[in-house]
């Protein structure tokens, strides 16, 4: 087993006080010693996705998104839905890894703070599925936090709650130590 492991937490939301950023938060806090979650802050830095750009000269911003995937032992993504599907921020930052292997066999699971997001959450099993990301079925949280405007500090605080995101940290870690 690596003694530090390092998950990368993609969050779909931009809001400031978004419930996906939350619940990736509260992971961040109740990950296991050996465990570093870190928050990918600068989707909404991302140039839109132009194949004629990330030809010629990757902007810094990619280079820097490409980096911390390539730092990730594995990923979570947790994002609201918006119109059926998922955001165009974060739609537009897996296009930049369009043509790259960053997501090839990378464990990657899906945390979800609103039950009602299906179609987003179909929509990026088949864009990882495509991208041969290794989905950890397994590993998906889904809470009822949309609209309950609770902090990490209050997720964690709720018992049934933060066993279930411990019980998918542990699910996912098991995928990277095998
Ligand atoms: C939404 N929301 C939404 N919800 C849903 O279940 N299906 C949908 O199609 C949509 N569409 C949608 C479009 C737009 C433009 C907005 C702003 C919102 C609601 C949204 O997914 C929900 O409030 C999330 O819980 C917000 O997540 P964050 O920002 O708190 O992480």
């Amino acid at each position: 087993m690596k003694s530090d492991r390092n998950i990368l937490g993609l969050c779909g939301s931009l809001r400031r006080t978004s419930s996906n950023k939350s619940l990736l938060e509260a992971a961040r806090l109740l990950a296991p010693d050996g465990v570093t979650l870190t928050l990918y802050e600068h989707l909404g830095d991302l140039p839109a996705f132009n194949p004629d750009i990330a030809d010629d000269a990757q902007p810094q911003s990619v280079t820097d998104f490409r980096a911390a995937l390539a730092r990730a032992d594995a990923v979570i993504i947790s994002s609201p839905e918006y119109v059926h599907s998922l955001p165009g921020s974060l739609k537009n930052a897996l296009d930049w890894l369009v043509g790259t292997s960053d997501l090839v066999d990378k464990p990657v699971t899906l945390f979800n703070a609103s039950p009602r997001a299906t179609y987003a959450v179909a929509a990026l099993n088949e864009i990882l599925t495509v991208m041969s990301g290794r989905l950890v079925s397994g590993a998906s949280v889904t809470l009822q936090l949309s609209g309950r405007e609770l902090d990490a500090a209050g997720i964690v605080a709720d018992e049934a709650f933060s066993a279930e995101i411990r019980r998918g940290l542990n699910e996912l870690l098991k995928t990277i130590d095998t």
